[in-house]
């Protein structure tokens, strides 16, 4: 079982987006008893809140359900409890760096370190347009195919 934290600033928007996009490719190649996700902000201000209404109606228009996340804020035992732990932007890495004891720093990178694109950051859509979150969509789903190949190197590309 591999644990796999996707991490935000207030996990409304881009780590719930990634959590139900790695969730459902997960659940497509029946990989569920594999892999163990979830999502987490670095701040508080959101604990308890399904994602942004603008996350989940870009997700819905590519057939991702979001609506039964909910927020929650980076935990101290998150460091210990996952395998890897994805940050969205380098800001985000950061304050995951600031927080995570040495011996776990190994499991913290940027989730775009497994894309295909030139980005390396998740840009956050929140005080943007709609394009932002179809933004977020596109660069979460090249990610989550090269992280799955990643980890599921046994099996065929996804
Ligand atoms: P997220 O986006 O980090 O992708 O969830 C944000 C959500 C809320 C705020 C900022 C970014 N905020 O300032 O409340």
């Amino acid at each position: 079982m591999t644990k796999v934290l996707f991490v935000c600033l207030g996990n409304i928007c881009r780590s719930p987006t990634a959590h139900g996009v790695f969730q459902t490719l997960v659940d497509q190649h029946k990989l569920s008893d594999q892999f163990l996700v979830d999502s987490a902000g670095t701040a508080a201000w959101h604990i308890g809140k399904s994602p942004d209404v603008r996350s989940q109606k870009a997700a819905k228009k590519r057939s991702y359900d979001l609506n039964r996340l909910q927020a929650r804020q980076v935990a101290s035992s998150d460091f210990e409890e996952f395998d890897l732990i994805l940050a969205m932007d380098e800001s985000n890495l950061r304050h995951l760096q600031g927080e995570c004891p040495s011996e776990h720093q190994y499991k913290l990178a940027l989730f775009l370190e497994y894309s295909d694109c030139e980005a390396l950051a998740v840009p956050d859509p929140y005080y943007g347009g709609v394009s932002g979150f179809d933004h977020v969509l596109d660069l979460v789903e090249s990610a989550s195919k090269g992280l799955l190949n990643a980890l599921n190197k046994d099996s065929k590309k996804v």
